[in-house]
């Protein structure tokens, strides 16, 4: 299987598009919803946390993990892949979701500067900074932090009247540091359930890149070019949902992102 981890609910928005993109392939979704949101947690606790739900999915088969999570990739990715992994199993792999989105910018950005609103962890570690540094020099992009949205919709009001309110003040925020932004990244795997409310609130010109497709596009090219990690993946086209939360709790908000019913199986991490 391969395997998807998220702090809670925002890595079903990348599941979604996985499956509709490779809908051979069998998948594992693990949500530490226990524990979420991680956004406002330290990098040492999002790391400790990521690298506990990583061998939980590598203990239940998984030879590749997607950490479908901004602020997982941000804080824990590199030190996973670096330090962790060849003591685990270096045959073993572990991607993230910002180095995909970073690639996809000169493609859909015309005027060069680009917009990120996430978690305070992800603005907080530039990690899309550093990347759009090191790959794209001339562009510019505005990191702004949304501590709101994640609890919006991790408590299903993404749809309310009130997260108006927050959407329209973090939007008009960030247009107001850059007007030249052309291209708005959704850097949390959360935001999607906002998506049609930052829209509203978004001058119409400015373009809301879809994190899930290009993940879901980037992993396909993954395993077309590692034919090693590619056989080791199994493709009955099988979904199974673990949580760290109350299963009910998580088959009822799963239900709403992924548009069908999810049954899930509750583990304690760390295991
Ligand atoms: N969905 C996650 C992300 O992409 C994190 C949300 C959170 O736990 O704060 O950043």
């Amino acid at each position: 299987m391969i395997g998807v981890f998220d702090s809670g609910y925002g890595g079903l928005t990348i599941l979604k598009e996985m499956q509709r993109r490779l809908p051979k392939y069998d998948y594992l979704y693990l949500g530490d919803n226990a524990r979420a949101p991680y956004g406002s947690r330290s990098f040492d606790i999002v790391y400790d946390f990521t690298l506990q739900a990583v061998k939980a999915l590598f203990n239940r088969g998984c030879h590749l993990v997607i950490l479908a999570c901004n602020t997982a990739s941000a804080k824990a990715l590199r030190s996973i892949q670096q330090n962790d992994l060849p003591l685990i199993d270096p045959a073993r792999r572990v991607l993230g979701v910002i180095r995909p989105t970073v690639e996809q910018l000169p493609e859909v950005s015309s005027s060069r500067h680009i917009g990120l609103i996430a978690t305070p962890g992800t603005v907080n570690s530039h990690s899309y900074r550093m990347e759009l540094e090191k790959m794209y020099p001339d562009m510019t992009i505005t990191e702004y932090a949304c501590p709101m949205f994640v609890p919006l919709v991790e408590n299903n009001e993404a749809d309310s009247p009130g997260a108006d309110y927050f959407v329209k003040k973090y939007i008009d925020a960030i247009m107001k540091e850059d007007e030249k932004i052309d291209t708005l990244v959704l850097g949390c795997t959360h935001y999607p359930l906002l998506a049609s409310k930052i829209r509203k609130y978004l001058p119409a010109h400015v373009r809301i890149l879809p994190q899930g497709d290009i993940v879901a596009e980037s992993l396909a090219d993954y395993l077309s070019r590692h034919p090693e990690i590619d056989c080791r993946c199994t493709k009955d086209g099988t979904t199974q949902f673990l949580t760290t939360e109350s299963p009910e709790k998580f088959n009822t908000l799963a239900s709403i992102f992924l548009g069908k019913d999810v049954t899930a199986e509750r583990i304690s991490l760390p295991e």
